[in-house]
């Protein structure tokens, strides 16, 4: 038994030291980088921009949160059905930070075909439910009242989705793409049990049909720039030239001849571009104290396998931007889907399907009141038995820990 957890503890130290944790002949040239980032990230609050961001980005930062925080209306082109009126509704938090989350969830539903494969039921509105309508509208057609979308009867399953915190995710976004894929390879060499598949989406800004998934809790879509769009539409109504469709209220598409805002696509691509531009420069989570407790609970999370998913360290590429060149970050996280068994959702984006989740990252962890996709949870030990299928492994361990190992690792989780 032992001898089996050095093997799982060298595998990480070795996926670590291939991935992600700066090799030792790299140090020198690197150093002055690493120690950069690491007291950026001290010195950095949540919703602050990245450290080291040049004036004309500081800009861009301010003009994007701006227009994250600002509540769209009818006449911009909310709705007609829509989840709320502006991005920072559902992501604020802790306290005032933009971009957090509010913990505000939101609803899937779907039904299993004949064949076995998962029906989205887009003719009833789904996979997504818009849970707001914009009312009452008189319009050359006529008058109608648009009212939120509910699960309709013929759903076979429903399924919770938590609003994630986005702090940081420029620096993912700013990841190569080979970068996941090289871990997820190393992880099917060295981890086999719990090796993590790339999610492999369209990408429809660049029409590509084979892009990497990293965001959200399906890594169901390829960048901040696509999901700006993603989210505009799906979750405020707001077409744009990325997503120039609107969703039809509860899947009946001639509702629209209600819908009062009439300019097509509803957004000229401005917005995208804002919320994008907020989103790269949004500095990562600022981490908690560290002491030699928390030294060693990492320690225990490398040793049980926690890490080989929450990958601790990865490093972003070229970039034109000072800030997000080739820095050092720690998300805690591989963005690649695991098979999660009974934690698995049931809904299926893509190649994702039921069982499939994407590693979460554990940055932030400490300032997150309820934990997992649906946010079942509040605690982190309630989480971490909530890990079934390739995580099972790491719960079990967990679950052997001596209690010093235990309230260690815990502890080191609660410093994140
Ligand atoms: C009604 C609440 C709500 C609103 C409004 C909302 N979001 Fe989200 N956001 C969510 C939820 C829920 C998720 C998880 C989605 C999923 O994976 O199903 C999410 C996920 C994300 C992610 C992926 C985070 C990650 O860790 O991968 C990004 C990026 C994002 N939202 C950006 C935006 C932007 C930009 C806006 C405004 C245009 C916006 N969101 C508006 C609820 C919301
Ligand atoms: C096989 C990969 C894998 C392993 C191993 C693993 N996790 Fe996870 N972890 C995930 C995935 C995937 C999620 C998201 C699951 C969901 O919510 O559906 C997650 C979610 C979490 C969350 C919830 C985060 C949040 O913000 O909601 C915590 C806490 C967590 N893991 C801690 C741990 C710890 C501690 C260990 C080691 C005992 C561990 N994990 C091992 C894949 C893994």
């Amino acid at each position: 038994m032992f001898g089996r957890r050095i093997a799982v503890a060298a595998g990480a130290l070795l996926l670590a030291s291939c991935t992600a944790e700066p090799l030792a002949q790299e140090m020198p040239k690197n150093a002055d980088r690493i120690a950069s980032a690491e007291l950026g990230v001290a010195g950095t609050g949540f919703g602050d921009p990245l450290p080291g961001l040049g004036t004309a980005e500081l800009t861009k930062f301010g003009v994007g949160e701006t227009e994250f925080t600002t509540a769209e209306d009818p006449a911009d082109g909310l709705g007609p059905v829509f989840n709320e009126a502006s991005c920072v509704a559902c992501h604020l938090g802790p306290g005032e930070a933009v971009g957090g989350t509010t913990g505000r969830l939101e609803t899937r539903f779907g039904r299993t075909r004949a064949d076995g494969s998962f029906d989205p039921m887009a003719e009833f509105g789904g996979s997504l439910i818009q849970d707001h309508g914009i009312g009452f509208v008189s319009v050359p057609a006529g008058t109608f009242t648009f009212v939120g979308e509910t699960v309709p009867p013929e759903a076979t399953m429903t399924a919770r989705r938590r609003t994630q915190p986005l702090f940081g995710l420029g620096l993912v976004d700013a990841t190569p793409e080979s970068t996941f894929r090289s871990i997820a390879l190393l992880q099917a060499i060295f981890a086999p049990q719990i090796a993590g598949t790339p999610s492999v989406v369209p990408d429809p800004s660049t029409g590509s049909n084979h892009a990497l998934g990293k965001f959200g809790w399906k890594a169901q879509v390829p960048s901040l720039f696509v999901f700006s769009g993603d989210a505009y539409l799906n979750e405020m109504g707001i077409t744009t030239p990325l997503f120039p469709n609107e969703n039809c209220p509860q899947g009946k598409c001639e509702l629209l001849q209600f819908n009062p805002a009439a300019d097509t696509p509803n957004d000229d691509g401005t917005g995208v571009v804002r919320f994008n531009d907020f989103m790269t420069f949004l500095g990562p989570p600022p981490r908690g104290p560290r002491n030699l407790k928390t030294g060693i609970g990492n320690a225990v999370a490398a040793a049980i396998g926690c890490l080989d998913c929450h990958v601790q360290t990865l490093r972003t590429g070229p970039n034109a931007v000072a800030a997000l060149d080739e820095v050092y970050y720690h998300p805690f996280s591989d963005f690649l889907l695991h098979d999660m068994g009974s934690l698995g959702d049931g809904i299926t984006q893509n190649q994702a399907t039921g069982k499939l989740m994407r590693t979460q990252p554990l940055w932030g962890l400490r300032t997150q009141a309820a934990l997992l996709h649906d946010g079942r949870v509040t605690t982190i030990e309630a989480a971490i038995e909530a890990h079934d299928g390739q995580g099972a492994r790491a719960r079990a361990r967990f679950g052997r820990l001596d209690p010093f190992s235990r309230d260690a690792l815990v502890a080191f989780l609660k410093s994140l």
